[in-house]
């Protein structure tokens, strides 16, 4: 069972070192990259899905349980402990959603109850995932890029079961990100997510900050940011329910007004 993955730091686009020299990610972490676009962001996360071992434009180079990764990880897919969920994923398979569940869950076990629980499992994390619904009768060509990627997310995290998942740019996806976040804490790995959305990364476990193609700081969240962010989710939640009322005709009461400076009283406080 892997326990860490090592990022040795290489050069940035204009050759300068990397400044932080070296990142140990634990298993159970949730960590997030942010910077500017342009700034290496997918770079990073591709030299980790490739094992770069200095062979790649950044120099960097990854350990696994602080050794070089054995060859086969890159040679037999069922032995690849990373997955990684890219902006651009398209399927070649025209398979149900079913079907393409069943075959992969298939590769895993030859139990058939097993494979049934499987593939129920994860159509209910994807829908926890999404709100447009996936079922199983669904093509996976007809699947939007938000049901795309919970279905990715939740075949990589139950089916494929990998150790390390990485993400890149899950936003517009019409993602529940924060509840994203929930769930796959209750999954004991290693994921990297790319991220805009300040929420996700306070509420990871720490963040890689990027820049010209460099990690130019890899910082802890600290207590005041997760304090910080649960203030910010409830004010999310606040915008998303006014959005929605709005929206089907509805009307905000002094009750919302109420609730909403008591919300805020108590934060001042806490
Ligand atoms: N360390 C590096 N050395 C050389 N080129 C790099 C480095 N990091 C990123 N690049 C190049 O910079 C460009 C933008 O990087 P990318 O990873 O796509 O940025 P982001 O995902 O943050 O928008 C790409 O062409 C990539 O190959
Ligand atoms: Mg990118």
């Amino acid at each position: 069972m892997i326990q860490q993955i090592t990022i040795l730091g290489g050069h940035g686009k204009d050759s300068t070192p990397e400044p932080v020299a070296r990142i140990d990610l634990s298993m159970g972490q949730v960590i997030s990259i942010v910077g500017p676009t342009g700034s290496g962001k997918t770079t990073f996360i591709n030299d980790i899905e490739l094992f770069a071992n200095g062979d790649t434009p950044t120099g960097r180079r990854i350990l696994i349980d602080g050794k070089t990764p054995p060859a086969q990880y890159r040679e037999d897919p069922s032995l690849n402990p990373i997955a990684l969920i890219t902006q651009h994923t398209n399927f070649l398979s025209d398979l149900p959603v079913g079907e393409f569940l069943r075959t992969h869950a298939g590769i895993r076990t030859n139990d058939g109850g097993m494979v049934s629980s499987l593939m129920e499992k994860t159509l209910d994390f994807a829908n926890q995932l999404t709100g447009e619904p996936v079922i199983a009768s669904i093509r996976m060509t007809e699947l939007s890029g938000g049901q795309t990627r919970a279905l990715l997310i939740a075949d990589a995290t139950i089916i494929c079961n990998t150790p390390i998942v990485l993400l890149d740019e899950v936003e517009n996806a019409g993602i529940h990100r924060t509840r994203a976040l929930e769930l796959l804490r209750q999954y004991k790995k290693i994921f990297v997510f790319v991220t805009h959305d300040p929420r996700i990364a306070l509420l990871s476990d720490a963040r890689i900050v990027m820049q010209n193609g460099c990690v130019t700081q890899f910082i802890e969240t600290d207590a005041a940011e997760r304090l910080f962010a649960g203030a910010v989710t409830r004010i999310d939640d606040t915008l998303t329910k006014l959005r929605e009322r709005i929206r089907m005709g509805g009307r905000m009461t002094m009750e919302d007004v109420r609730e909403h400076a008591a919300f805020t009283a108590m934060e001042a406080k806490a």
